[in-house]
């Protein structure tokens, strides 16, 4: 399936610090998006986009191409501000939450990440100093400790320029893994585990709800992932179109319907 991606907000936007930063509170966190327009050259893509995620969910974000899911995605981790409208993380506005805080907390993994030419134990443990029982267990939640201990030289292999060439599906994994060295209590994955066998990308999410207390935002591509999540977020035409558990909006949305043939249809091999 054909994806507009790529394209990333964080160069395009300076954003105003907070004044006053606010830390987030304790415990699992929530988020809302309230209302929520955003612009591209002048041209809206999401238009009112309304939903919550409650504390330790897992939800869904399903829609068609281009309709605005990672655009919607960096607006919860602040990479842009909406133009209208508000997101909140525990009730905190992302644009008065301190923003070291909110970038410990709501961690984001993309399609494509940066690997740097060290070795994997740091490109996982990066700048957090995170003990090596963090960052072999982060490695196995991302379901890459195992490929990762059949390389030449194991954690301490070099990979990236010059060093050991991963595959798309590894080098998604070990994304994965930085994010979560860092014990993120709101995680967002856009596309992040689309080169993933989807059997070990349903390992992955499974190991992710089993072994963290984290809400989970997945902008989701297969069936098998949709299937995970507790609930989806359907977004058409710039705003949340419908919103419940897969098998309620299946028989509601034809819209919705329509895309998990086609998800159907495409991993069956057919076009
Ligand atoms: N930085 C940008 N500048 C201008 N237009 C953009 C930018 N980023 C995205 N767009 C456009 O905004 C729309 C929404 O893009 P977005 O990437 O959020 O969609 P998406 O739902 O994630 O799509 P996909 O399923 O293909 O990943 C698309 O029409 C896209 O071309
Ligand atoms: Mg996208």
């Amino acid at each position: 399936m054909a994806r507009s991606g790529g394209r990333d907000l964080r160069t395009s936007v300076t954003l105003n610090p907070p004044a006053h930063p606010e830390e987030l509170p304790a415990g699992p966190l929530g988020i809302e998006v309230l209302g929520v327009r955003h612009l591209y050259d002048g041209v809206p893509i999401l238009d009112g986009v309304t939903f919550d995620v409650q504390p330790m969910e897992s939800v869904a974000i399903v829609g068609p191409t281009g309709v605005g899911k990672s655009t919607l995605a960096q607006l919860l981790v602040r990479l842009a501000d909406p133009e209208q409208g508000k997101v909140l993380v525990a009730g905190v506005d992302v644009r008065d939450a301190d923003p070291a805080a909110l970038r410990r907390d709501v961690s984001i993994v993309f399609q494509e990440s940066f690997l740097f030419a060290t070795t994997v134990r740091e490109n996982i443990a990066l700048d957090a100093d995170a003990a090596e029982a963090d960052v072999v267990r982060s490695a196995m939640i991302a379901s890459a400790d195992r490929f990762i201990r059949e390389l030449p030289q194991g954690y301490d292999t070099v990979v990236g320029e010059r060093g050991y060439t991963l595959s798309g599906g590894q080098r998604q994994r070990v994304a994965l893994a930085r994010a979560l060295v860092r014990a993120p209590r709101v995680l967002i994955l856009d596309d992040a585990t689309s080169s993933v066998d989807p059997t070990i990308e349903a390992d992955i999410l499974a190991a992710l709800r089993r072994e963290l207390s984290t809400t989970l935002i997945v902008v989701a591509y297969r069936l098998s992932t949709i299937r995970l999540a507790d609930r989806v977020i359907f977004l058409e035409d710039g705003v949340v179109k419908a919103t419940g558990p897969h098998e309620d909006l299946l028989a509601r949305e034809p819209g919705y319907a329509a895309i998990i043939h086609a998800y159907e249809r495409s991993e069956r091999g057919e076009r």
